[in-house]
């Protein structure tokens, strides 16, 4: 690819797009979008990672297994709030489950689930590229009986969330965000020992 900056400016200016509306993608975008994860850097070429594509009705029985899996770890919960958790399955017109599907072998499981995250964010990036608006969500239940069996989870397999895909609303739109702030995130490691992040060179 050419040194382009403007490459560089796309990847920057990705933001989340937190109100979407239909439509949602056409199936050949959703294709291309989910093709996106194809990409992404993956040890032994293993694709950790699957999805499960829920619209319309589809949602209905995510939204179901979400609120199932909520009542079977806080039995506590009231009906107001699973019925909120339910909701979430229905903020897009399309919902794209993600899956970590580590395989055994000897590739780690913490690599192959970095690699499963990596495909979250290849679909969000694609879906910017095409000006799809996306989000990431989650739940901090992400494994029950009613999960597993309405995404066919595996023993080894993991929900990590899912991505909103549709229209952005204006309402929706987040200012750019501020530059990274290196020096806080960042040292440089030389051969005195690690320092400050820095001019290097
Ligand atoms: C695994 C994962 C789960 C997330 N779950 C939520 C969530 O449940 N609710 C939420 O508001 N944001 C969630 N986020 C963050 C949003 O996807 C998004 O990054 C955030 O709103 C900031 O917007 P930005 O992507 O434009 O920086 C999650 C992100 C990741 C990577």
């Amino acid at each position: 690819m050419a040194n382009d900056a403007r490459n560089l400016d796309f990847v920057l200016s990705r933001r989340s797009a937190t109100k979407l509306d239909a439509p949602g993608p056409t199936p050949e975008q959703l294709e291309q979008v989910l093709l996106a994860a194809g990409a992404v850097p993956d040890h032994g070429l293993l694709r950790p990672f699957r999805f499960v594509i829920a619209e319309g009705e589809g949602r209905a029985r995510f939204g179901d297994a979400l609120a199932a899996t909520a009542a079977e770890r806080r039995p506590e919960a009231p009906p107001a709030l699973l019925e909120k958790v339910r909701e979430k399955a229905f903020r897009s017109p399309t919902v794209v489950v993600l899956i970590a599907s580590p395989r055994a072998g000897k590739i780690e499981t913490w690599e192959q689930n970095a690699t499963a995250a990596c495909a979250g964010y290849a679909i969000v990036l694609a879906a910017h590229a095409l000006g799809i608006g996306a989000v990431w969500k989650s739940v901090p239940f992400t494994k029950g009986k009613a999960l597993s069996e309405t995404l066919g989870l595996g023993e080894a397999e993991e929900m990590l969330g899912w991505i909103h895909l549709g229209t952005a609303t204006r309402e929706g739109e987040l200012p750019p965000r501020a530059p990274l702030a290196l020096t806080e995130i960042a040292s440089v490691l030389d051969g005195a020992g690690r320092r400050p992040y820095g001019p290097l060179g």
